[in-house]
């Protein structure tokens, strides 16, 4: 039985830190849902950490869908959360809610998230009002990080601090089940996190928040490229993967791998009749 989004709303009301993860795949996702995490993202930032690109500006609705299905395929407990990549909720409600169907439909997932505040209401609460939960995400929306002028910290002053409340407040008030509160100060967080009657999940927004969420190769130590302030690595797997990989060269090229541990066998009859068929030099 997966998490539902009224379990997920409990734990804010009872105190208990809600923790989220990324996952893009079945058998990370399957280890996700293992150790118990009940909310699992298939984020956009894909686009980064699994296809290579520099934003998540090129992401497509096939991508995260390819992605949605692999996970939900790897997973039994966790509520998943797809996430709508650029331009698929912006034109119309009409694009947001056919595509948020989508993700439903044909990814399996049971919730989308977008990102926006006040701007992205009407949109969210229109897919909710098909049955679609929606996960809202402000403060840094990487999809604006052209207009942003970059990813950066936000909500600095007291204007976008404000706004930032306000933001959070008419996601509430849309209908969202939960709130990413990205880059933004920590005690900015705090009060939205107070404010709010829905879970705050925060990335890079303090320990205050509902719950925490992290892209996983960040934390696993698997994407180096570019590691965010906020994250903490708990592994270094691109150390451990790559002396592997080196171990697996130097024995194909050694001829130390594969050994007979490794070979299936055949009969000696057959083995017997292909010899005097064929010249074998064994
Ligand atoms: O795409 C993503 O992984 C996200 C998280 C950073 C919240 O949106």
């Amino acid at each position: 039985m997966r998490t539902t989004i009224n379990q997920i709303k409990d734990m804010k009301q009872n105190g208990e830190k809600i923790v989220m993860l990324t996952a893009y795949d079945y058998s990370t996702a399957k280890l996700v849902d293992q150790v118990g995490v009940p909310l699992i993202l298939v984020g956009d930032s894909l686009g980064m950490v699994v296809l290579g690109y520099t934003s998540t500006i090129p992401v497509t609705m096939d991508a995260m869908l390819h992605h949605t299905k692999a996970v939900v395929r790897g997973t039994e407990q966790a509520l998943i959360v797809g996430d709508m990549p650029f331009m698929t909720y912006h034109a119309s409600v009409e694009d947001a809610i056919r595509n948020a169907g989508c993700f439903i439909q044909e990814g399996g997932c049971q919730a989308v998230k977008l990102e926006g505040g006040v701007t992205v209401t009407e949109k969210v609460r229109k897919i909710v009002d098909c049955g679609i939960p929606v996960m809202g995400h402000i403060g840094l929306t990487p999809q604006s990080a052209n207009q942003l002028g970059g990813l950066k910290v936000q909500a600095k002053s007291i204007d976008a601090a404000k706004q930032l409340v306000e933001d959070a407040k008419a996601l509430e008030l849309a209908g969202a089940f939960a709130i990413v509160l990205e880059a933004v100060p920590a005690r900015l967080a705090a009060i939205v996190t107070e404010t709010v009657g829905v879970p705050t999940i925060g990335i890079g927004a303090g320990p205050d928040c509902d719950g925490q969420v992290q892209v996983i190769n960040d934390i696993l130590g698997l994407h180096t490229e570019f590691v965010p302030k906020h994250a903490k690595q708990y592994a270094n797997l691109t150390d451990i993967m790559r002396s592997a990989l080196t171990k697996y060269f130097n024995e194909v090229k050694d001829g130390v791998f594969p050994t007979s541990e490794n070979s299936f066998l055949i009969s000696k009859d057959v083995l017997a009749r292909l010899k005097t068929e064929y010249a074998t030099k064994k």
